[in-house]
């Protein structure tokens, strides 16, 4: 089977892990890793301060706790999204409200954002969906003229950028994952970026129990969120690698666009002129000019030794988010065409243009009814 994703760690990331438990930074507490980590990928983001987290969720969960919402408050969020993005509101007990998807993008729709807003809404949490980037000099223009806060899901997006400028460095606050499956991986882990001084203190206060002093007497209720030395390490192995993941996932998009573009029926991942897409997966949609449903096409797929995985089911119809106090009915219709129609084809930067070539013409042929 040629996996969806397969994760790229060698010699460096091995002997950086070990050496780093021979140092004894076995926990989130102890060590220099940690914050050689956070410096590393806040000055390739272009942001002061990074704070490490032990997943992309909870890096998420934190940066919204950090905002301090109140119960009903409302957060704008891309409807087509993985769930922790909506997860990070529902546990500060605020309320998710989708917004539908661009159809060129697959984006949140920027065009539709402004009349979501109701004196309850206090943020947007925007997410550059399978590594292309969103607008962000226009969604910014709208947050700053309602007075709302920007969190960035940048967990797919670790290298994209919009006009030359990261994903990560236009809002608030920024949120990546190290998952595995991720651009670059710790295993587990993620960080919240920030140029507020104050809001890197309220991350670093969340995220280790909130231990203030004196020590075992705390003023707000903390998390451990910590990410551990030896993951840091690893991090910073993946990172000092991170151009030539970006350049893969590049490479992997042409050659794949190359073999599909005269598929009929396929309709190829977008690149906006002024947008640097870091493919972190590549997504394709199947069109109703395709010889089948895109069910049967993942079936078919699999048949031949092909994984693949559906779009995401959009936050409007998760049936927790329905059933919350609060929640309001958004239609988004492109979000839920993604999810009926959109999957995404294996994406390891380890894959091989003879394995794309042998993927392509599966797809090909299946289209063909071959
Ligand atoms: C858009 C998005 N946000 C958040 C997450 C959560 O990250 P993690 O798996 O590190 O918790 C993921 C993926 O896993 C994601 O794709």
């Amino acid at each position: 089977m040629i996996p969806v994703f397969e994760p790229d760690i060698g010699d460096l990331e091995i002997q950086a892990v070990t050496e780093a438990l021979r140092r004894g930074e076995i926990s989130g507490s102890f060590g220099s890793t940690i914050p050689k980590f956070e410096e590393a990928f806040t000055t390739f983001v272009g942001v002061k301060h990074g704070v490490a987290m032990s997943s992309g969720t909870t890096a998420l969960h934190a940066a919204v706790s950090a905002m301090e919402i109140q119960p009903g408050e409302e957060v704008l969020v891309s409807a087509s999204t993985n769930i922790a993005t909506a997860l990070a509101v529902y546990h500060n007990r605020g309320v998710t409200v989708a917004v539908d998807s661009e159809v060129q993008t697959w984006n949140l729709n920027l065009d539709q954002l402004e009349s979501l807003i109701t004196p309850r809404t206090k943020g947007i949490i925007p997410v550059h969906l399978y590594g292309h980037p969103v607008d962000m000099d226009r969604l910014m223009a709208i947050a700053d003229k309602h007075g709302l806060w920007v969190i960035e899901d940048c967990a797919e997006s670790h290298g994209a950028t919009v006009r030359g400028r990261m994903t990560g460095s236009f809002g608030q606050m920024s949120c990546f994952s190290f998952y595995a499956n991720k651009i670059i991986t710790t295993g587990e882990g993620g960080m919240v970026l920030t140029n507020d001084d104050r809001l890197a203190e309220r991350l670093r206060l969340l995220r280790n129990l909130a231990f203030t002093k004196p020590r075992f007497r705390h003023e707000v209720p903390g998390y451990n969120f910590r990410m551990t030395g030896y993951q840091a390490a690893m991090g910073l192995a993946q990172f000092s690698r991170i151009e030539h993941f970006i350049e893969r996932k590049r490479w992997m998009a042409q050659t794949y666009n190359r073999y599909l573009a005269d598929v009929p029926g396929v309709q190829l991942p977008p690149e906006m002129p002024w947008a640097k897409n870091v493919y972190w997966m590549y997504a394709i949609l199947v069109k109703p000019e395709f010889g089948c449903s895109r069910d049967q096409l993942m079936e078919k797929l699999s048949q031949a030794g092909i994984e693949s995985r559906t779009f995401f089911c959009p936050m409007n119809q998760q049936p927790f988010l329905r059933a919350q106090a609060g929640f309001r009915e958004v239609p988004c219709p492109v979000a839920d065409r993604l999810w009926l129609t959109g999957l995404y084809l294996p994406s390891s930067c380890l894959l091989t243009e003879e394995q794309i070539h042998f993927i392509c013409d599966h797809v090909r042929r299946i289209g063909q009814g071959k």
